[in-house]
């Protein structure tokens, strides 16, 4: 192991990423990122997943509890985040996940650690890449074992200017030939007396106010680089990787290019631009091998032979009242991630989201469509509603191998 891999491992001992108690994470389900590639599994093989840097493994732990049927193997170098994570997973008695230790770097080195014959089917990534001193070879370490038809989600640092800016402030005031103990308490001082000095600022007091994980994550790390949009694609082809797509679409497709009618440009300017007005401080995107490629929406004449399942970055607001034993609906709202709630007017899709508060299982289209139409809905709109259900990323179509189910 170099030198640098061994003072981000002596950090991350110290104090083992991230703080918190494990909870469920959205956007770790397995079945949603197979459905985004067009090649298919092989029927029948466990889908395997690998977390490269699970850290203290809270997204992995939340994945595994939810979906027993796959196996996961999460991979870090730190020692101590992982005791943790085995605990955690054994007081939940979690048998589909396994953690070892080694450096992602040189994963063929990693006892214990039998990539599948043929690949991973997802390879989960998140925080991690941008800590290796050579992330074009981490990444592509990753995309070695990855499947044909597998995705790899993945989120490397953008530039994140106010962090930047302590950063860079510490690194002088607190450099790194000191213990991190000492760093630590230096750069806490500082940050209480910038923070005196100017109460407004907002780089100060979001520094202030992160727990010592976070600080030492943040303003102490003793490698980490980020990337622009052009940076980004780089690393990604120079790793061996395509891009699928961005995990929030809606982030990069600002309504200022639709509105100005700029619906011309290329992808790329579109996301330098989208980077400019939005200045994401993470990159969260799905990326396969060469020869895989994002699935396109089906046509309406399919919807009826698909199964569907509910999107898992969705949530479904239902607001009843009960008016001396008669429920009454009052409204009906979708939150996509952590954006805004939409308001559904009445109509199928307000229908099918009340539907969708309490679906768990997979279900057909069919089912949903003569759901549709029994509440007096045309089939030609039931139909249309579900592609629409599916452009407003409600619900997702479901790899074929994954079988069918029903609605309740
Ligand atoms: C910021 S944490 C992210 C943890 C987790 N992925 C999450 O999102 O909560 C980065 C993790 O990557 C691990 N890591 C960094 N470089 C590594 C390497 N070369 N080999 C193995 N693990 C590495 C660190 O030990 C640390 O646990």
């Amino acid at each position: 192991m170099d030198e640098t891999t061994r003072s981000v491992r002596e950090l991350y001992e110290a104090f083992p990423y991230p703080s918190g108690t494990p909870n469920l994470r959205v956007g770790f389900d397995v079945r949603y990122l197979l459905s985004l590639g067009t090649l298919p599994r092989p029927a029948a093989a466990t889908i395997e997943v690998l977390d490269a840097g699970c850290g203290r493994a809270l997204g992995l732990i939340g994945a595994a509890a939810t979906q027993s049927d796959v196996r996961f193997t999460g991979v870090d170098m730190n020692r101590v985040a992982l005791d943790e994570a085995r605990a955690e997973a054994s007081r939940r008695g979690l048998e589909n996940i396994r953690f070892l230790e080694g450096d992602l770097a040189r994963l063929e080195a990693v006892t214990g650690l039998d990539p599948p014959p043929g690949g991973y089917d997802v390879v989960h990534s998140s925080g991690v890449v941008h800590h290796m001193p050579d992330p074009v070879h981490g990444l592509a370490e990753l995309a070695r074992v990855l499947a044909p038809h597998g995705v790899c989600a993945l989120m490397v640092y953008g530039h994140r200017e106010p962090i930047r800016r302590v950063a860079r402030i510490l690194t002088s005031l607190a450099p790194a030939e000191l213990p991190l103990e000492r760093r630590l308490e230096l750069g806490r001082t500082l940050i209480e007396s910038l923070c005196e000095e100017d109460p407004e600022c907002a780089a100060w007091r979001v520094a202030r106010d992160c727990d010592e994980v976070e600080f030492v994550d943040r303003y102490l790390h003793p490698c980490e680089r980020a990337y622009d949009v052009d940076e980004l694609f780089e690393l990604v082809e120079r790793a061996n990787l395509s891009f699928l797509r961005w995990a929030e679409p809606n982030l990069w497709e600002p309504d200022v290019l639709t509105r100005a009618n700029f619906n011309d440009l290329l992808s790329r300017d579109r996301y330098r631009i989208a980077e400019s007005v939005n200045r994401p401080g993470k990159l969260e995107l799905y990326l396969a091998r060469p020869g895989n490629s994002l699935c396109p929406p089906p046509d309406v004449t399919s919807v009826d032979g698909l199964t569907f399942a509910v999107h898992p970055e969705a949530t479904f607001i239902v607001e009843r009242r009960s008016l001396r034993g008669a429920g009454r609906l009052e409204a009906v709202s979708v939150r996509l991630r952590d954006e805004e709630p939409d308001s559904l007017p009445p109509g199928p899709l307000a229908t099918a989201a009340v539907l969708f508060a309490a679906t768990i299982e997979p279900f057909r289209g069919v089912d949903l469509v003569e759901l549709l139409v029994s509440e007096g809905y045309e089939r030609a709109v039931a139909q249309a509603s579900i592609l629409e259900l599916l452009q407003r990323e409600m619900i997702y179509a479901l790899p074929l191998d994954v079988g069918s189910g029903s609605l309740p």
